[in-house]
């Protein structure tokens, strides 16, 4: 029995069952109606030899007639059909009177059958029967022969029976089932070869995916299948080297991360452990004391930016929707960070600007989250900008939006870097963002931020010329009515 777990059986079985069907259905059609076609031209020729010797008969009386003359006749009737034909006249009382065998003659006998007692009715009948005699089929004949008139009706006087054998015709019939066999047994092989192959082409790139998905599954994730066919294989292969990529990008990312993470924690707690040895082992000064205790203070500050930006990833998985509806002024949120953050550029020897309207630039959601949004695109600023450089903070509204646009001229993103720079834990420069404390972590969460708040974040930039980060965010419309019911 065929396991129809493979696509190879299923694909033979299908073809085979519509090759079985279908050659049934035809080969049933084609011999039946040859049959018939056969059978009925023989029956046209026996009738109208039968028709040729009842006319010629026609107006005799044939029991007076001689025996000699009406053997004659049927021999010479039955010699001109081009099918071995016995013909025999029988009189009304079916007696036979002519017979054109001369071997077996049945002259003198009484034919008792159904076809003649039919024709003595005046109807012609045929049959077709199996022959002891002649042990092959026979078709038999019998025509009414019509004698004088009596008063309107026209007397039966007697029956030309004929009988051929169809041996020959069921010799052609038997050769052309014969072939209709063969020719099924020859589609079906034809079917399991073409199954075969075509499952083989099939399924055989199919199993180059199997076989690189177990791989990936047993953990080796570095994953690519060639299959240079365009169809839908082809692209389920394309799709699988897409996913197998970005799962191993993943894979490595969150491996770096995770290397990152113990680093950042390593760092800080080691100078925590250091500093509070020190402190417990060495009697110090008041004024050394609180040096160390300064020192102490920024490493935990560290350690919690740190772990607070994680928990800030974990958290936005989850939105929070109480916050969703709140309404608040964008140009607060800016100001602030300006005043906060101006002292910084100008440590870093980096030109700032900024340039934010007078209106209040109302949107909704939560104003932690934005304000982390604005933070982050500066910070970037800052860190990516070499001191001379310049950053721009600008903000403006139309109708719907609010954009603000944080602009520096620092050393811009190239182009195969682009698609990644929004990813978590993705980093440019590892070695430089790791001094600076990066996590790589800035982007993605402020991606995040704005989209849960229903804007979107564009980056244009230029290798070498600088960066342009684009905040579209929708703007909240104060309608007049609740303008006056406000005030
Ligand atoms: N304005 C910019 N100019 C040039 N490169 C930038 C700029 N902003 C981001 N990048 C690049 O994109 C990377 C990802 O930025 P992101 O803010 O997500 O992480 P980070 O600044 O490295 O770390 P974190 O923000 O978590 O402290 C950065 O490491 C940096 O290489
Ligand atoms: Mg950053």
């Amino acid at each position: 029995m065929l396991k129809l777990t493979s696509i190879r059986h299923k694909l033979i079985l299908f073809s085979l069952s519509i090759i079985i069907i279908v050659m049934i259905v035809v080969s049933f059609a084609v011999y039946y109606w040859l049959k018939h076609y056969y059978l009925h031209q023989q029956e046209e020729i026996l009738v109208r030899s039968g028709n040729f010797a009842a006319d010629f008969l026609s107006g005799h009386d044939i029991g007076e007639m001689r025996e000699v003359q009406l053997v004659s006749l049927a021999r010479s009737i039955s010699q001109q059909n081009q099918l071995p034909t016995r013909m025999m006249i029988i009189d009304s009382d079916k007696q036979v009177l002519g017979d054109s065998s001369r071997i077996d003659s049945k002259i003198g006998e009484t034919l008792n059958r159904e076809e003649i007692r039919t024709a003595l009715r005046g109807e012609a009948s045929r049959a077709v029967q199996y022959s002891e005699e002649a042990e092959s089929w026979v078709m038999q004949v019998a025509i009414p022969l019509y004698g004088g008139a009596t008063g309107d009706f026209f007397s039966v006087d007697g029956v030309i029976f004929l009988s051929a054998s169809l041996h020959e015709v069921y010799a052609i019939l038997g050769d052309i089932r014969m072939l209709l066999f063969w020719s099924t047994v020859a589609a079906m092989m034809l079917a399991i070869g073409a199954s075969f192959f075509w499952a083989g082409r099939l399924t055989e790139p199919l199993k180059t995916l199997n076989l690189a998905a177990q791989k990936m599954a047993e953990g080796e994730l570095e994953q690519k299948v060639e299959i240079p066919e365009k169809d839908e294989i082809g692209r389920l292969a394309n799709q699988f080297n897409i996913m197998a990529d970005r799962l191993n990008y993943m894979t490595r990312n969150l491996k770096a991360f995770a290397a990152n993470v113990s680093h950042e924690l390593r760092t800080p707690l080691t100078t925590l452990s250091l500093l509070i040895k020190s402190l417990k082992e060495h009697d110090m000064e008041r004024e050394q004391q609180k040096e160390f205790l300064d020192d102490l203070d920024q490493q935990t500050d560290r350690l919690i930016n740190l772990v607070n930006d994680l928990l800030e990833l974990t958290k936005l998985e989850h939105i929070n929707i109480k916050e969703k509806g709140k309404h608040f002024s964008l140009r607060n949120i800016l100001l602030e960070l300006i005043e906060q953050m101006s002292p910084w550029f100008e440590r870093g020897g980096i030109n700032f600007h900024y340039d934010i309207p007078l209106s209040v630039l109302m949107i909704s959601g939560s104003p932690g989250q934005i304000r982390q949004v604005f933070y982050n695109l500066l910070d970037n600023a800052l860190k990516y900008t070499p001191e001379g450089g310049e950053v721009k903070l600008n903000a403006r509204e139309d109708e719907n939006n609010v954009t603000v646009e944080v602009k520096d001229s620092g050393k811009g993103i190239p182009a195969n870097e682009r698609k990644f720079i929004f990813e978590r834990f993705y980093r440019m420069d590892h070695s430089r963002s790791r001094d600076e404390g990066g996590m790589g972590l800035g982007l993605a969460i402020s991606k995040e931020i704005i989209e849960v708040h229903g804007g979107e974040i564009i980056l244009s930039t230029e290798e070498g010329k600088g960066s342009v980060f684009k905040v579209i965010l929708p703007k909240v419309t104060i309608s007049k009515y609740q303008l006056k019911s406000e005030s």
